[in-house]
């Protein structure tokens, strides 16, 4: 718990674009700490896979806002992670393709697909402590918490880490598209504490995460 007179859990927001390593760090502190794990974009990824599979045109807003409407969009907890299904199906390793890969900006674009998900989004700090990586954990979801991280790598340092990871999505168009959208773009909160992954392990960069949290009154458990 935190230096805090609060008793509400604590909660670690850690955004950054992607391929910058925040799923890595985000992952390994959550388990560190034994708090829960959740991946925002997993939900963004989610509704993306649905959007594409029902045929819906992910570029227009006005479809993807009524798709939505139609959907149940599970949300839990397993082992420790956060989960998402759509109308009862988990997708799985669908989540990463890379025609998800290339329609998923456009559809987080959409106003009510952001509050949708950031509603479910803010439901799982009733459940208690957690670390949530994102694009707009810091500053839309949780601007409230004092725990808040931007991880960044050079282009370099991302393009090499997403060709290891056997994917070559255009991260350049992803992120200005995430950066560039009215609703809730990737910026770096006032107050988070920047963190440069280029030159840095996981264990190096969950370190640094841990000892500024324990400046700001965090007690490791
Ligand atoms: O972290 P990721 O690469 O899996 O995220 C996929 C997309 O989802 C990303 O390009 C933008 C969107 N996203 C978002 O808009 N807000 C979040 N909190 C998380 C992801």
């Amino acid at each position: 718990m935190s230096g805090s007179e609060s008793t509400a859990p604590v909660i670690v927001a850690i955004d950054g674009p992607a391929a910058s390593g925040k799923s890595s760090v985000a992952r390994a502190l959550a388990a560190r700490l034994g708090f829960l794990f959740v991946n925002s974009g997993a939900m963004y990824r989610a509704v993306t896979w649905s959007v594409l599979k029902a045929g819906v045109d992910s570029s227009d807003p006005d479809a993807v806002a009524a798709h939505l409407r139609r959907l149940t969009i599970g949300c839990g907890v397993r082992d420790g992670q956060a989960t998402v299904t759509i109308d009862g199906d988990d997708p799985g390793e669908a989540l990463v393709t890379p025609e998800v890969n290339d329609h998923v900006s456009p559809v987080a674009r959409v106003p009510e697909v952001r509050e949708t998900l950031v509603a479910r989004q803010r439901e799982y700090a009733k459940l208690g402590p957690l670390v949530m990586e994102g694009r707009d954990i810091g500053t839309i979801v949780f601007p409230g918490t004092p725990y808040k991280f931007y991880i960044d790598a050079s282009r370099e340092v991302r393009d090499a880490r997403r060709r290891r990871q056997g994917l070559d999505d255009d991260l350049a168009a992803r992120d200005r598209q995430d950066s560039s959208r009215a609703h809730s773009p990737l910026i770096v909160a006032d107050d988070a504490t920047v963190i440069d992954s280029s030159h840095l392990t996981i264990g190096e960069v969950v370190e640094a995460v841990l000892a500024d949290m324990r400046a700001n009154g965090f007690e490791t458990p």
